[in-house]
């Protein structure tokens, strides 16, 4: 496989709007992420994945765009995103842009034009259809936020399909016209300089609505090849489609470099295995031996084939240390542990801002308190269906998106030290334990595992190229693996219970082993009769 820059790098996902604040309004901005650009560079990660900081009425926190060339006011300028691109180069650090373009806002100069009339030059950009001779809904397609996808524009009697919130209006990827904009626009950001594109919910695009078919259309593929060979294709940009259905067999459509669509997507089968039957608001535990089954399937699928993007979370899921480690007694050294599986494996990873300090979820006790528009939806469907007020509390403190969006906590100081005014959603009350400040004092700092991690992979090929090779398979409590390339063996070892065990690794007595990272300050390695205690995790090197 030809070796690609991005194959070696380490991924941090900000999300601009609690991130940091500069001025006070209680809103994360471009000059507050600046302003930790240093933080960023000291942690070694190559890239950050921004979440859309592009004009919008912030629906969805600007998963809503209404001018895909203009930044949010609330965010900043484009003189301040200019400076963000080139400080962050200076650091060696490359700004990739989210690009939404399965929707966009419903105050996009295009739909509100649209609105005008049937016979708007820009009418075709979206996907409008007549109602059936009852009045309803053309299909019975539901939104992803919940209820129908379909909405009523009274002024030119037709529906519009919205995929997300009403807010939130469909492109139509069938319309020449609108592949000729999105590419422009997104050659005029490759020309700022950026380092490529997160893709937003881009298996949607080729939606074929009248069959009721969403994600993986037809019709999907050869425009994600007609983009690539239109804007981003070779010129080695980072790219990653976020595909909630992927297989690994999908997967590699994408990614298998020859097919010259995308550098890699974000899967979520090991994500939704702690979702009851798919559905989000039905939390349960996690069974490690299918989550070791899933990701280890997708090591050994994606192995010469395609490329894995390796993520235990992002702005729209729950905190890891809280969802797959344990987020009391044990908070920094699960989440250590964590961190040593993901960035063992083969794949690139990424870093979701407070990961590295180990933030939990903040589990609101009021409604209220949430502000997220998909958790706030779906609270009222469901309890409408009859769902109890204290389940979906329960579901929304396991899963709701908020979990992820809370403000990072940089310090002990009033509002964690993100803002000297008012933060647009809560504190974790944790601040005072939890924050960057106090992390970094403490002789047992997460941030410094993370360093370590990421300049161990920077040191051994065998992590960024080697091959995966699972061991203790069986296991329902350990997750260890080997990677190997060439004469190098490392070996990844991972207690995810918090209880002590004995593992046989004697398959390995002849090798002696140097560790290379521990999260219990581990040297000596007895692989007859090897003990771990609660969330012992290590990466070691073995030689003959
Ligand atoms: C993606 C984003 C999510 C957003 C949705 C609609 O899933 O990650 O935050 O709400 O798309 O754009
Ligand atoms: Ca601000």
């Amino acid at each position: 496989m030809e070796q690609k820059w991005w194959h070696d790098a380490v991924v941090y996902q900000i999300y601009p709007r609690s991130f940091c604040d500069s001025n006070g309004d209680g809103i994360g901005d471009l000059n507050g992420i600046r302003s930790k650009l240093d933080y960023l560079q000291e942690l070694g990660v190559d890239v950050i994945w921004l979440s859309p900081v592009y004009q919008s009425p912030m629906d969805d926190n600007g998963y809503d765009i209404s001018s895909y060339q203009a930044i949010a006011p609330e965010f900043g300028t484009m003189q301040d995103m200019e400076a963000l691109i080139a400080e962050a180069k200076q650091r060696g650090i490359r700004i990739v842009m989210d690009l939404v373009v399965n929707h966009t806002s419903d105050e996009h100069s295009w739909f509100q034009q649209a609105c005008e009339s049937k016979d708007s030059p820009y009418r075709d950009y979206y996907v409008w259809r007549d109602a059936k001779p009852d009045g309803s809904a053309p299909n019975d397609l539901d939104s992803i936020f919940g209820g129908s996808a379909w909405q009523w524009h009274e002024p030119t009697q037709q529906y519009y399909i919205h995929l997300f919130s009403k807010k939130q209006p469909d492109l139509n990827w069938e319309n020449p016209k609108v592949h000729d904009e999105v590419h422009r626009m997104m050659n005029w950001w490759i020309d700022k300089g950026i380092g490529g594109f997160r893709l937003d919910v881009i298996d949607l695009i080729g939606k074929e609505i009248d069959k009721g078919i969403t994600g993986n259309g037809e019709r999907l593929h050869p425009l994600l090849k007609q983009m690539n060979q239109a804007t981003f294709g070779g010129k080695d940009l980072l790219t990653v489609g976020e595909t909630w259905g992927a297989t690994p067999e999908i997967a590699k459509l994408y990614s298998a470099p020859e097919r010259d669509e995308l550098s890699m997507v974000f899967q979520f089968e090991h994500i939704t295995l702690t979702w009851k039957d798919g559905d989000k608001w039905q939390p349960i535990a996690l069974d490690l031996p299918e989550f070791k089954r899933v990701l280890t399937k997708w090591q050994l699928e994606l192995a010469d084939q395609g490329w894995n993007s390796l993520f235990w979370n992002n702005h729209d899921l729950p905190r890891a240390v809280s969802k797959y480690g344990d987020d009391g007694v044990y908070r920094t050294k699960s989440a250590k542990m964590l961190a040593t599986v993901l960035h063992g494996l083969k794949g690139t990873p990424y870093i979701y801002q407070g990961e590295e300090i180990a933030m939990t979820n903040v589990k609101f006790e009021r409604l209220e308190q949430y502000k997220d528009i998909e958790s706030l939806n779906f609270y009222k469907v469901r309890t409408q269906a009859g769902v109890s007020h204290e389940e979906m509390m329960h579901a929304l403190g396991e899963n709701g998106r908020d979990n992820a969006r809370t403000p990072m906590q940089w310090s002990a100081a009033p509002q964690a030290g993100f803002t000297q005014g008012t933060p647009w959603i809560e504190v974790n009350p944790n601040y005072t334990e939890v924050n960057v400040e106090d992390d970094q004092a403490s002789s047992d700092s997460v941030y410094r595992y993370y360093q370590s991690l990421i300049a161990l992979r920077k040191r051994y090929r065998a992590i960024v190229h080697g091959d995966f090779i699972p061991v203790l398979e069986q296991h329902d409590k350990v997750f260890a693996y080997l990677r190997t390339e060439g004469e190098t063996r490392l070996m990844v070892v991972a207690n995810f219970s918090g209880e002590s065990l004995t593992v046989d690794l004697s398959e390995f007595s002849q090798s002696s082993a140097e560790a290379l990272l521990s999260n219990s300050g581990r040297t000596t390695f007895d692989f007859n009769k090897l003990e771990l205690k609660p969330y012992d995790a290590f990466m070691i090197k073995l030689s003959e």
